[in-house]
């Protein structure tokens, strides 16, 4: 179980030095490990500075000895309110603006079928899958203006495809209820949100990353967490497409 304790601060490292001056600007929550983790590293190595949020103190440290200028661990729980506006005031006090944010933290459920579904757990994935991405947007959406060529990437899964999940082409009992939902709810924000972004030139994505060797992922996993990293940067760079639900290797989802 998440721990509920609230983190009251976000205890951002300060950036020694002058910000972003050309440096493309990328945000990643759940960035301590899994897919989040691989993403820090893909995103540093392509040259970004890269703001990565994580919620333990031990995340901040080890994040923070990798690379201080260019990575800046920012520990924070995207679950609590405050960090629409923390998270906001540590962004325009240390980069000049924001180009690429994957909202990626998520945990999968215990609690299977309608009888085993517990309000708590399902609330407990709302507050990550679907409330915690609407703040950090609305944290990071200042700054994405300033981009020339701003992203959001949500991170989905196939099991928030309604389609698939009518469908049977994802196994009803894989996956819990509270799960699905937060997702497919994911889903209708990002559309949403690219829909009120188009004209804006800021694109909006949801991206299932397949199946991922990290402790969430499935038994069945057949991608290693830098792989899927690297196809969802690639995503993010190069293509143009808005307001879609895709596979990391670009290939179209059904919503
Ligand atoms: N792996 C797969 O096959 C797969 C498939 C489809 C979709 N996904 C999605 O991909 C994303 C990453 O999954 P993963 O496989 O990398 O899982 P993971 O290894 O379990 O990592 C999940 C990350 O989310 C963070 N997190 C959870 N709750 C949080 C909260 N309240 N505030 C801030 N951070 C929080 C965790 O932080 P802590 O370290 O502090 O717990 C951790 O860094 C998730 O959204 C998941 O649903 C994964």
């Amino acid at each position: 179980m998440l721990s509920r304790q609230p983190l009251k601060v976000i205890e951002g490292t300060q950036l020694e030095g002058n910000g972003s001056h050309g440096q493309p600007v990328a945000v990643v929550t759940g960035a301590g490990r899994g897919i989040g983790r691989a993403l820090v590293d893909v995103l540093h190595a392509r040259g970004y500075l890269v703001v990565a949020i994580v919620r333990s103190l031990s995340d901040v440290s080890e994040l923070f000895s990798l690379d201080p200028q260019n990575i800046f661990p920012v520990r924070c729980d995207v679950t609590e309110s405050s960090t629409e506006s923390v998270l906001r005031e540590f962004l325009e006090r240390q980069v000049e603006r924001v180009d690429l944010l994957i909202n990626n933290a998520g945990f999968g459920a215990t609690c299977y079928g309608i009888e085993g579904l517990k309000y708590q757990e399902l609330e407990d994935v709302l507050a990550v899958s679907c409330y915690g991405p609407i703040r950090c947007v609305r944290a990071c959406l200042p700054l994405l203006r300033k981009s020339a060529h701003g992203v959001v990437i949500n991170m989905s899964s196939r099991f928030g495809s309604l389609e698939w999940v009518a469908s049977g082409v994802v196994p009803h009992d894989e996956a819990t209820y509270a799960y699905r939902i937060g997702k497919a709810a994911l889903n209708m924000f990002t559309s949403c949100l690219a829909v009120e972004l188009q004209g804006q030139g800021i694109r909006v994505l949801a991206v299932d990353p397949g199946k991922v060797k990290t402790r969430f992922g499935p038994k069945d996993a057949d991608t290693e967490p830098a792989d899927a990293a690297c196809a969802i940067v690639d995503l993010a760079e190069r293509n143009a497409d808005t307001g879609l639900f895709v596979h990391a290797s670009g290939e179209r989802m059904p919503w």
